[in-house]
């Protein structure tokens, strides 16, 4: 099958790349030249653990990328918008790029007398597909749903694993308003062993929704018991082991800590919060998993002051800015906002990250970035841990170059050494 990928970012990418391992050709569009010509010399514009064998084995053969829509359109049976969901200012979801991809499809749509399937790979709020996609694509191409196909296909990869959870899914969710669209998309993946979950397009919207909101108050909630726990000076990695026991709780994100960031579950927990303001209904559990989340790494700082005191002056480590390890996001990292309130309260930040040091020069401007954890640690007045990477968790004589042995472990990675002051953040 031919296939145009709209939006060359992770999932994009990704998906580019895996289709063409599965044997579809490949068109990648993007409106960043940059992005482009990367992949076209089979360089992967992100950074995800084995995209560049992948795109270098078949970029110039079964992918290529463009950002000319009418050969993407013109030279593909099925085009997949992966562009960018972002929230707008008041947390709802901002359909702005999405509705420029679908113009812009629509557009090149025009000319093509041969049958196309549009597949919203991006993740929209339950109704986008039908109310906001299809009637951009109608408008711009004069065609009428049924002359093409229109789907919708949430995208479930994790950052760090996008190419392992591409290849092997636990689910996907194909909705459609049609049988012929829905088949065509379902037959992309008749390769990979997974069972097909067929429906229509809201349910299908809604299914990416429940699964990230779910997972984010798994974490929220083990934050919550997490921090009760501390009080009472209860083990709470000790309690969620036993509760995960229970099949119908499950053993997974019940790790309690500084919270999630990411490019996905902020932003999706506020825009299912926003869509269920729009049609009348308050979300109360789903309000909190926010603010709980958004206030773990205040208490990181908060431990902080109470060993040290005032911290202006005082140089502090920060080991982690990614949102997560393997990957050089920093989307929602929650090293942001530990960062932003270490320089209000005139700290001096030095910061190692193995990969995302470059991506957050971008937004703190004002912090020492050091290309080790060594250097990052040498004559630190305390080190707080924000992301888990692997090799945190070897690290030992490095804090012997610590002027004060002080950490903050908000990922419960590092094992307390008797002359190292170790401070959990729920434990
Ligand atoms: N990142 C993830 O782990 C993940 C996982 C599942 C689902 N999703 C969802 O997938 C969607 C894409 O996420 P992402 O992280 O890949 O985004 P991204 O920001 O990394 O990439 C989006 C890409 O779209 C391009 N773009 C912007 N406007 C365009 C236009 N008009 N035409 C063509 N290209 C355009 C950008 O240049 C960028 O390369 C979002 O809805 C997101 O919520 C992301």
């Amino acid at each position: 099958m031919k296939i145009s990928l709209i939006g060359t970012g992770y999932v994009g990418t990704v998906s580019a790349a895996c289709f063409a391992e599965l044997g579809h050709d490949v068109i990648c569009v993007d409106i960043d030249s940059s992005k482009i010509e990367k992949i076209n010399e089979g360089i992967p514009p992100i950074y995800e653990d084995g995209l560049t064998d992948l795109l270098k084995k078949h970029a110039g053969k079964k992918l290529s990328a463009t950002s000319d829509y009418n050969f993407a359109v013109m030279n593909s049976d099925i085009s997949f918008i992966c562009v960018g969901t972002p929230s707008d200012p008041s947390g709802n979801i901002d359909l702005g790029i999405v509705k420029a991809a679908s113009s812009s499809l629509g557009e090149a749509l025009k000319d093509k007398k041969d049958y196309h399937v549009i597949v919203v790979k991006s993740t929209v709020v339950p109704e986008t597909t039908e109310k906001v996609v299809l009637p951009i694509i109608e408008e711009h191409s004069k065609k009428r749903s049924g002359e093409f196909g229109i789907a919708m296909n949430p995208e479930f990869l994790r950052e760090g694993k996008a190419i392992y959870d591409f290849m092997h899914p636990d689910k996907i969710i194909v909705g459609s308003m049609d049988k012929r669209a829905g088949d065509i998309v379902a037959s992309l993946y008749s390769g990979l062993d997974c069972e097909i979950t067929r429906t229509n397009p809201r349910t299908a919207e809604m299914i990416k929704y429940v699964n990230n909101a779910f997972l984010a108050t798994k974490i929220s909630f083990s934050n919550e018991i997490g921090n009760i726990c501390k009080h009472l000076d209860i083990d709470t990695y000790e309690v969620m082991k036993a509760v995960g026991k229970d099949f119908r709780i499950g053993p997974y994100f019940l790790n309690s800590g500084a919270g999630f960031g990411g490019s996905c579950f902020p932003k999706d927990v506020k825009a299912l919060i926003g869509k269920a303001k729009d049609i009348g209904y308050e979300p109360l559990i789903l309000g909190s998993v926010i603010k709980v989340n958004e206030k773990q790494p205040g208490r990181m700082v908060q431990l902080l002051k109470n060993e040290l005191g005032d911290l202006k002056g005082k140089k502090i480590t920060v080991l982690g800015l990614a949102f997560k390890n393997d990957t050089d996001d920093i989307r929602e990292s929650r090293s942001i906002p530990v960062i932003e309130e270490l320089l209000d309260n005139g700290a001096l930040v030095l910061a190692y990250d193995p990969m995302a040091n470059e991506n957050m020069s971008k937004l703190f401007g004002n912090i020492k970035y050091h290309s080790n954890a060594s250097d990052a640690l040498r004559d630190s007045d305390a080190c707080l841990v924000m992301t888990e990477w692997d090799e945190f968790k070897s690290l030992d004589k490095e804090f012997d170059l610590m002027r004060h042995k002080l950490i903050i472990d908000g990922r419960h990675m590092l094992t307390p050494r008797r002359d190292i002051k170790y401070i959990g953040l729920c434990w």
